[in-house]
């Protein structure tokens, strides 16, 4: 199971959008995919309408807080090839609780162990913080698709985050920055200037191909529970996201 976290210390860049788009992207192109929710925000579980506000419903707070429970059993079937371990506002909580637990940032990755059904992908959304979520998630991964809009604000910030991610690489050798993925783009002189950004940086081949245009689709579908193939599959926004999954697909 390939574990890409999608992640940038910045709000509002598209994290959410890209992971639940990505993983709806790859499960139609035949691969079976696991999401999890780590923000507690829990946009991702709101963008597919997982209610978790029953009594008794295990969530991703649960299972960090409680590793004696079965993760295979928080799992929420959302369409053919695409589940969910649904996030929860109550991990909010948990932030100090798992900071000082001496194996808490390692939690998510031990549970993601546990996981039997044979995934080809685990897509996870984590929140805009360099909080000791994105820290564990980060943990878990082994590739991590950075979004940011082609603004200067975006890119001090991404600069900033990739600060974050080398700490956890000294102890999480098998991560890499595999994407940064340029988000909302409106036209293609400012992307290609923010594509500059990279040239001749370590990172310039991390820059992927396909950036995701500015598509009110994107939004409404998400307010409506769907992601963009099933909301409207000929817009650009799914144009996009399909392309941006076959090149993920490339990945080594
Ligand atoms: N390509 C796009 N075109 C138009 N709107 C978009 C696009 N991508 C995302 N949005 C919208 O922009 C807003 C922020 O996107 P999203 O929630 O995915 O960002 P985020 O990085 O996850 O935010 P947060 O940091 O709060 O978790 C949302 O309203 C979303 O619907
Ligand atoms: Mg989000």
């Amino acid at each position: 199971m390939r574990r890409i976290a999608v992640s940038n210390g910045k709000g509002g860049v598209g994290k959410t959008t890209t992971a639940a788009n990505l993983a709806a992207a790859l499960a139609r192109e035949g691969k079976s995919v696991l999401m999890v929710d780590m923000d507690p925000q829990q946009s991702l579980t709101d963008f597919f309408m997982v209610d978790v506000t029953e009594e008794g419903t295990v969530t991703v707070s649960e299972l960090l807080i409680a590793p004696q429970l079965d993760p295979n059993a928080a799992i929420v079937t959302i369409a053919t090839n695409l589940d969910l371990i649904p996030g929860c506002e109550r991990l909010a909580a948990f932030d100090g609780a798992l900071s000082k637990m001496k194996d808490g940032p390692m939690r998510l990755k031990t549970l993601l162990g546990k996981i039997t059904k044979n995934y080809d992908y685990c897509i996870i959304d984590t929140p805009p913080s360099l909080s000791v979520f994105v820290q564990i998630s980060l943990n878990a991964a082994e590739d991590v698709l950075i979004p940011m809009k082609p603004n200067d604000m975006d890119a001090k910030a991404t600069a900033h985050f990739l600060e974050t991610v080398e700490v956890i690489q000294e102890d999480n050798t098998e991560l890499k920055v595999s994407g940064i993925l340029f988000t909302m783009t409106k036209n293609s002189k400012t992307q290609e200037a923010f594509s500059k950004m990279f040239k001749g940086h370590e990172l310039e081949n991390a820059v992927m191909k396909t950036k995701i245009r500015d598509n009110v689709k994107l939004s409404v579908s998400g307010n409506k529970g769907q992601d963009i193939f099933s909301f409207d599959s000929k817009s650009i926004g799914a144009e996009d996201y399909k392309n941006l999954a076959k090149e993920v697909l490339l990945w080594r």
